[in-house]
């Protein structure tokens, strides 16, 4: 098995090679793969050094599996050279993922969907993975007619510019702007670009990407996408609305049982879902659990994971494992 990672000196290309460390994902070759700045340049990984090469050189060498970390414009043009070598790339940045000719898995929720046909495999958007983790094993048991959500974002989402500008903030040096305003002692109700509707480019994904993973275009989706400064996780509040009516002890088993859920909900103890918690964790957390009074069949619940692993590093690292535990690569 030889492995490519294209992206592999930005922030979630660093994630990405913990991620794989630690959950011990097995290859016999390593391509670190950057911009021609980078190449050349030495990296040390569990013990070894890997000389950065471009990603001309990693697809000459024919990598097996190729995961992509370096944003839109890279995949949208390399993506199809790897896979016209044979490798098959997972995709981190959108460039694909409404293409209806590629898959956007998700492995606790629609992984049975990829067969050895895909060759450029799409990782949703951050906010969406956390969210249609929680959701699916629910609409199964109760079929969701409706979700608003709201989510509360970390800066590490906007990479290392953002975070370098909620430090210098917070220490009072001048630097660049990743965002259009402060954003630390602030909130940014925006989330990448205003489409002509409205909404953000953030609040769309979150929308289309739900019902492609779902695999129901009858679920309704809204959302409201905020950056806040914090890091570690994304939050979400999301409601619900069934076409069935549930028992809420049934639902926290549901999800205590489903793959990826910590439920932490108790409210007394002061118990539920944070970022801080959620750093450097793998799975979703899910708290805050209950009836919507205002309307029946219908629930709230709070949702954080760590968007630089499962909503993102992780996710695509479980996509690997499935390809090479399932014989598709
Ligand atoms: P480099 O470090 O050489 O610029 P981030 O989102 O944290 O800024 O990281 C982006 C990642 O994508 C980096 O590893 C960056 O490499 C890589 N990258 C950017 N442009 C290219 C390119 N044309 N080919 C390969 N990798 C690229």
């Amino acid at each position: 098995m030889k492995l490519a990672l294209v992206g592999a000196t930005g922030l979630v290309g660093e994630q990405m090679l913990r991620v794989i460390a630690e959950r011990k994902f097995q290859f016999d070759e390593l391509l670190l793969v950057a911009s021609p700045r980078s190449a050349g340049k030495v990296v040390s990984y569990q013990g070894k050094e890997y000389t950065v090469v471009t990603p001309e050189d990693a697809i000459a060498q024919r990598p097996d599996i190729a995961i992509f970390s370096a944003g839109g414009g890279t995949s949208l043009k390399y993506a199809p050279l790897f896979a016209e070598a044979g490798t098959t790339v997972i995709d981190n940045s959108s460039a694909w993922r409404m293409d209806p000719t590629k898959k956007l898995i998700v492995p606790e929720v629609n992984a049975d969907a990829l067969t050895t046909e895909d060759k450029i495999i799409a990782n949703p958007n951050c906010s969406t993975i956390q969210m249609v983790v929680a959701l699916a094993p629910l609409h199964k048991a109760y079929k969701i007619k409706r979700v608003v959500v709201s989510t509360y974002q970390s800066v590490t989402g906007s990479g290392k510019a953002a975070v370098d500008q909620l430090f210098n903030e917070r220490k009072g040096v001048e630097g660049e702007m990743a965002y259009p305003h402060r954003i630390d002692l602030n909130v940014l109700p925006h989330i990448d670009v205003f489409q002509d509707n409205g909404y953000t480019k953030e609040e769309m994904k979150m929308i289309k990407e739900t019902n492609k993973i779902m695999r129901d275009d009858s679920i309704r989706v809204t959302a409201t996408t905020v950056r806040i400064p914090t890091m570690g996780g994304h939050s979400e509040s999301v409601n619900i609305e069934f076409e069935k009516d549930f028992d809420l002890a049934e639902v926290r088993k549901i999800l205590e049982e489903a793959p990826g859920i910590i439920v932490q909900d108790d409210p007394e103890n002061n118990v539920y879902p944070m970022p801080l918690n959620a750093h450097n964790r793998d799975e979703t957390f899910v708290g805050r659990l209950r009836r919507d009074e205002s309307q029946d069949n219908t629930l709230n619940m709070w949702i954080v994971a760590d968007n630089l692993r499962k909503g993102a590093a992780t996710n695509t690292v479980q996509i690997a494992e499935y390809l090479v535990e399932n014989k598709l690569v």
